[in-house]
C-alpha cells in the first residue's frame, strides 16, 4: 500500500474512532492510540528511515500534515466534550439557596439553670463574686463551724448522709462561707451556688437539690444592709410591686436570724392558691453572722459584722414557674423540660 493510501486509511479510522466517543477520558485513551509514543503515527514517523533521502522531505511533510490534523481533530473534540461535561456537572450540583433548611430541634435550659442563671446575674450586679465549694465536706465545714457542734440540737433539723464519721455529703451550701472567711480578709461579698443532700423525699423535697448562698463582711454591716437588698433582689427576680417581710427564726450561724417573705407576685398579696391565702411567700433564710462564726474563721467580730441568706434554687423554680411536684424537676422529661425554651 501506497504512503498516501496508507494516510487515507488511517483518517477515516480516526473518523469512524471519533464518531464513538461519548467522553473525554475514553478521547484521551484513543489520542493515545493515534499520537502516543508507541502510538499509529509515532509508528509511521520512525519509517522515515527506511524512506530513500531524496523523499524525505516530502514524506516528512505528509506525515506532519497528518499530524497536525489528527491533533486538530482531537483538540476540537476534547473541546466540546469538555464544555459539555462541565454544563452537565453545573446541572447536576446546581445548588437552590431558597430551599428551606433543616432546622435542627434546640435544647432548653433546665428551670433550675434559668433560675441560677437569673440569680447569679442580679446578685453579679450588685457585686457578688461566685464561690463554689466541695459537695463531700467534713463535719467541720457544715455543722461545727457553723455554731452547730455535734451535740447541738440544730443537728436534727437536717438528715444528713454520712460517708465517713468526719465526712458527709454537704447538707447546706452554709459550708462555703467558713472556707470563704478562712481564706478572704473582709470586705467579703460572696454567693455560692451549689447542690446539697439530705435523707428526704416528697412533693417538695428531694434528696439532692440546689442551693444559692450569700454572705456579705464588712465593716458596720447591718440587717437594713440585709433588707435593703433583699427587696432589690424581689423586685428584679419577682417583680416591681413585690415586699419583701422579715420573720425572726433560727439557725445556729446567725443571730438574729429571720426568714424572708415576698408577697404574693401571683395574687398582688390578697390571697390566693399559691401563697395560701396569706398573701406572702417564703423564699429563704438569712441573718446576721453569728459573732461565735466569726471568730471561729479569725474575724474580729468587734470590728466586722456581715449577713448571710440561703435559699433553694428548686424553690424558687417552682414558685416562679408554678410547678407544683418537685419530681419534675428531676426526672428529665422532655416533655417538660422543653416548655422552658425561650
Ligand atoms: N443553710 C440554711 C438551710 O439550708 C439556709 C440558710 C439560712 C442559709 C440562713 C443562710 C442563712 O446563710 O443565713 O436551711
Amino acid at each position: 500500500m501506497d504512503i498516501q493510501e496508507k494516510i487515507k486509511a488511517i483518517e477515516k479510522q480516526i473518523e469512524a474512532a471519533l464518531q464513538e466517543i461519548k467522553s473525554s477520558k475514553s478521547l484521551l485513551e484513543l489520542k493515545m492510540r493515534f499520537l502516543g509514543k508507541t502510538g499509529e503515527i509515532s509508528a509511521l514517523m520512525k519509517n522515515m528511515r527506511d524512506v530513500p533521502p531524496e523523499q524525505r522531505p516530502n514524506m516528512g511533510k505528509i506525515l506532519n500534515a497528518l499530524r497536525q490534523w489528527t491533533e486538530e481533530k482531537f483538540d476540537n473534540l476534547e473541546k466540546s466534550l469538555k464544555q459539555l461535561e462541565l454544563k452537565k456537572r453545573y446541572a447536576e450540583e446546581k445548588i437552590d439557596v431558597t430551599v428551606p433548611g433543616h432546622r435542627l430541634p434546640g435544647g432548653a435550659f433546665h428551670p433550675n439553670t434559668l433560675i441560677k442563671n437569673e440569680l447569679v446575674s442580679v446578685f453579679a450586679g450588685m457585686g457578688f463574686e461566685i464561690f463554689e465549694g466541695p459537695e463531700i465536706e467534713n463535719d467541720y465545714y457544715n455543722f461545727t463551724a457553723l455554731n452547730t457542734p455535734a451535740d447541738h440540737p440544730a443537728r436534727d433539723m437536717q438528715d444528713t448522709f454520712y460517708l465517713t464519721e468526719n465526712l458527709l455529703l454537704r447538707t447546706q451550701t452554709s459550708a462555703g462561707q467558713i472556707r470563704v472567711m478562712e481564706n478572704k480578709k473582709p470586705p467579703i461579698k460572696i454567693l455560692s451556688p451549689g447542690v446539697v443532700y439530705r435523707s428526704d423525699d416528697d412533693a417538695t423535697h428531694s434528696p439532692m437539690f440546689s442551693q444559692m448562698e450569700g454572705l456579705v463582711v464588712d465593716k458596720g454591716i447591718t440587717l437594713c444592709d440585709l433588707k435593703g437588698m433583699l427587696d432589690e433582689f424581689a423586685k428584679k427576680i419577682f417583680g416591681e410591686n413585690v415586699k419583701t417581710r422579715l420573720r425572726p427564726s433560727y439557725f445556729p450561724f446567725t443571730e438574729p436570724s429571720v426568714e424572708v417573705d415576698v408577697s404574693c407576685f401571683e395574687c398582688g398579696g390578697k390571697g390566693c392558691r399559691l401563697c395560701k391565702g396569706t398573701g406572702w411567700i417564703e423564699i429563704l433564710g438569712a441573718g446576721m453572722v453569728n459573732r461565735r462564726v466569726l471568730e471561729g474563721c479569725g474575724v474580729d467580730p468587734d470590728e466586722y459584722t456581715g449577713f448571710a441568706f440561703g435559699m433553694g434554687i428548686e424553690r424558687i423554680a417552682m414558685l416562679k414557674y408554678g410547678i407544683n411536684n418537685m419530681k419534675l424537676l428531676f426526672e428529665g422529661d422532655v416533655r417538660f423540660l422543653k416548655q422552658f425554651k425561650d
